[in-house]
């Protein structure tokens, strides 16, 4: 097994950074959209054997040092009685956006072997015929918050900071909500093999650090002590955070996700041997090979080898990404180790 990854996660000095990338399944890559066109993404959740092939991917094609489980951070929401469509090019667009307790009270908790049994079987099929740490994620409190009561993807998030600042109590009401199922989900995923776990707070860059501090980070400490008892390494991964770092390394996770707008010298300066995972701007990877590699370098000098560093975007791959780019990538972080 190569364990690149979990040692890196711990801090343990590595021959060298592991490296995979967000998204690393999708439509940049030929297989997946040939496997698209027979099936609409929830479908190939749906079916274990197909979302271990499109988890497995990417690692025979590419060489990463992991696979990320095949699912959607709005995977777990159908389970808990949502209604909601991903519209392609956009992302999920829900029937029913959340905006009073009423329709807070349609959410059922989410029982993982009942709700969501297709997710642990794949799970316990990757588990046999992996040779890298496969990982399990779930999307953070805030950043499904953002999705349920918006109604969709969004640029402001006025309708969710409205409902945070105007019914601060029926706002906590719904992270505590989503913080205890989120939970419950990442205990099952670990329960079925997951051998480390990624939160995804994607959109939680767009409060200000007092915000976060009032309205997010008690919630997120919560998730984070309630998944340190099953001993995985968590990575606690946001976008446009760099304003929020030092606040999200106090609400915790082993690893602190870097997007590319955060300078990683910058990032180790406030996070001490915190490790970090990233931080390649996914764009580069539509530049020609010469940018490509000198950015990689750039990375891998900034981080001055320092023990703890996972190579990765500092957010997804993007679906005009030329695979032969990826590949790229991959191979100039292994030529480090020589
Ligand atoms: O390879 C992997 O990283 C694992 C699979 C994965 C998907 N979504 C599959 C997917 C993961 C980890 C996610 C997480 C996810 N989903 C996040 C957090 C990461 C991030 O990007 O910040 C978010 C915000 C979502 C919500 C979502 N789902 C969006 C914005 C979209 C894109 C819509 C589009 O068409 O551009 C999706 C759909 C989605 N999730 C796709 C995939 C492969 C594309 C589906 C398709 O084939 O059409």
């Amino acid at each position: 097994m190569n364990d690149l990854i979990l040692r890196a996660a711990r801090g343990l000095p590595t021959p060298r950074p592991p490296v995979w990338f967000m998204r690393q399944a999708g439509r940049y890559q030929a297989s997946y959209r040939k496997l698209r066109e027979r099936y609409t993404l929830p479908e190939m959740v749906r079916h274990p054997e197909v979302a271990a092939e499109v988890t497995l991917a990417p690692v025979r094609e590419l060489g990463v040092d992991a696979a990320i489980l095949f699912a959607d951070i709005t995977t777990p929401l159908y389970g808990m009685g949502v209604e909601l469509e991903i519209v392609e090019g956009k992302g999920p667009v829900f029937a029913r956006p959340i905006r009073s307790v009423e329709d807070l009270k349609a959410l059922r908790p989410l029982e993982a072997e009942r709700d969501v049994p297709f997710i642990l079987e794949a799970i316990r099929m990757l588990k046999e015929q992996l040779e890298v740490p496969l990982i399990g994620f779930a999307g953070a409190p805030f950043t499904l918050a953002a999705y349920l009561v918006e109604g969709g993807p969004s640029r402001r998030f006025l309708q969710v900071k409205t409902l945070m600042y105007k019914e601060e109590a029926l706002f906590h009401r719904l992270m505590e909500l989503l913080t205890e199922n989120m939970a419950h989900y990442l205990q099952a995923q670990i329960r079925a093999g997951a051998d480390l776990v990624q939160v995804f707070d994607s959109w939680v860059g767009t409060l200000s650090p007092a915000d976060y501090q009032r309205y997010v980070q008690p919630h997120m400490a919560r998730l984070f002590a309630l998944l340190q008892p099953l001993g995985v390494p968590v990575i606690h991964f946001g976008v446009q955070t760099m304003g929020l770092l030092w606040e999200m390394k106090k609400a915790g996770g082993d690893v602190l996700g870097l997007d590319h707008h955060t300078p990683l010298p910058w990032a180790r300066e406030v996070l001490g041997t915190t490790p970090v995972q990233g931080n390649l701007d996914p764009a580069v990877l539509l530049a020609p090979k010469g940018v490509i590699r000198r950015e990689v370098q750039r990375i891998l000098q900034e981080n001055a080898g320092r023990p703890g560093h996972i190579f990765n975007l500092g957010h997804g791959l993007l679906p005009e990404t030329p695979e032969t780019h990826v590949r790229y990538v991959v191979d100039l972080i292994k030529e480090v180790s020589g």
